[in-house]
């Protein structure tokens, strides 16, 4: 088959498109300076998209492993129609090891290795693109109510820090705390979104600046060390926040840097609040130190858009996320409801 361009604009709710039979990621490393789509084909360059950050963001990664399973199956059931659910296994074992942190990319590959386990003989292809596009809808719906769950514990209007994206971009549509930024908006409680750069990928000047101010929220920038500097000055009611794992007891993983948002937040008596989706708990892990926590290339540290800004023969710590313990945490916020100063006994009873 030919390459097909994509003829679309490129959207922060569109960040994953399936057209043409294919799976087709907005290049998030691109923004702003270029909207362009990669054409995906293949399980394994799928993967590879998660791993270099074409797709990135909890919910969105796990949508995107959702559709590769489908051009897995296309695949495996072309070399052979009676052993493919057996071979497919080697392209969901290639696709979870793409990143470690964020649960949701285990919860969608599971949800799609269920929906295998029951498919009979002949063609999987549609019965999978109907799972993987129900998973991407869900989230988009998800995050819906999230935001307006979320918008009602703010009382307004007052001004908000985001680090990071868990926007559009990060998701199957509108965004987590993005979502819940959004609904504000709408109910007229927000006055300011202070977006975080969010050093070294620069995902809150990259992109979430790019999304809220294309929608027309009021966006200004920070440097990730002016986070406390902004709030010692008033005017700040909530952090708003995703996150990639909450482990059973509510400590919470999400981008590096969330960790001394929230330290500095609780001595300025700003509040936190933490949009995610249910997929992104872990009842399984029980704390937050059991969260596996990725470690990337140095030179994402070293380097500042293609340029070396780290002295020569310098190393540098670059891990991407980082624990934010539950009792900094003032609301957890689901599609299935908001907890309050969360524990293991709340969020079991919300996932029971
Ligand atoms: O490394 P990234 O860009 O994938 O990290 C993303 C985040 O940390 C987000 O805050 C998190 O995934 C929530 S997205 C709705």
């Amino acid at each position: 088959m030919e390459a097909q361009p994509l003829n679309i604009r490129a959207e922060a709710d569109r960040a994953i498109v399936w057209e043409h039979d294919r799976l087709y990621l907005l290049d998030q490393r691109l923004l702003p300076a270029r909207e362009e789509y990669l054409e995906l084909r293949e399980a394994a360059a799928s993967a590879t998209a998660i791993t270099d950050m074409v797709v990135r963001g909890a919910p969105a990664i796990g949508i995107t492993a959702a559709y590769a399973v489908v051009l897995a199956a296309r695949a495996r059931f072309a070399e052979s129609a009676e052993r493919w659910k057996e071979r497919i296994e080697q392209d969901l074992r290639l696709l979870a090891a793409s990143r470690p942190t964020a649960v949701n990319l285990f919860w969608a590959i599971e949800r799609m290795r269920g929906r295998i386990a029951t498919l009979g003989e002949g063609d999987p292809e549609a019965a999978l693109l109907s799972e993987a596009m129900s998973i991407h809808r869900e989230d988009a719906a998800a995050n819906r109510a999230m935001g307006d769950l979320g918008a009602a514990l703010i009382d307004g209007p007052t001004s908000v820090i985001t680090h990071c994206n868990a926007g559009a971009l990060a998701t199957g549509g509108y965004g987590t705390a993005l979502g819940v930024i959004r609904s504000a908006h709408v109910a007229g409680k927000l006055r300011q979104v202070y977006a975080d750069e969010t050093r070294p990928w620069l995902q809150g000047s990259r992109l979430t600046a790019w999304e809220l101010s294309r929608d027309g929220l009021p966006v200004t920038l920070l440097a990730d060390g002016a986070a406390a500097a902004r709030m010692a000055q008033g005017g700040i009611g909530w952090i708003i926040v995703g996150s990639d794992r909450i482990a059973a007891n509510g400590d919470v993983a999400n981008k590096i840097g969330t960790y001394s948002l929230a330290v500095a937040a609780r001595h300025h008596g700003v509040r936190v609040m933490v949009a995610a989706p249910t997929s992104t708990i872990d009842m399984q892990v029980a704390s937050g130190e059991q969260i596996p926590i990725e470690s990337r290339d140095p030179r994402e540290v070293l380097f500042c858009g293609g340029r070396q800004v780290g002295a020569e023969g310098v190393d540098a710590w670059n891990p991407v996320f980082d624990v934010t313990p539950a009792g900094l945490v003032d609301a957890i916020v689901t599609e299935r409801g908001a907890v309050l100063s969360p524990d293991r006994e709340k969020l079991e009873k919300l996932m029971a």
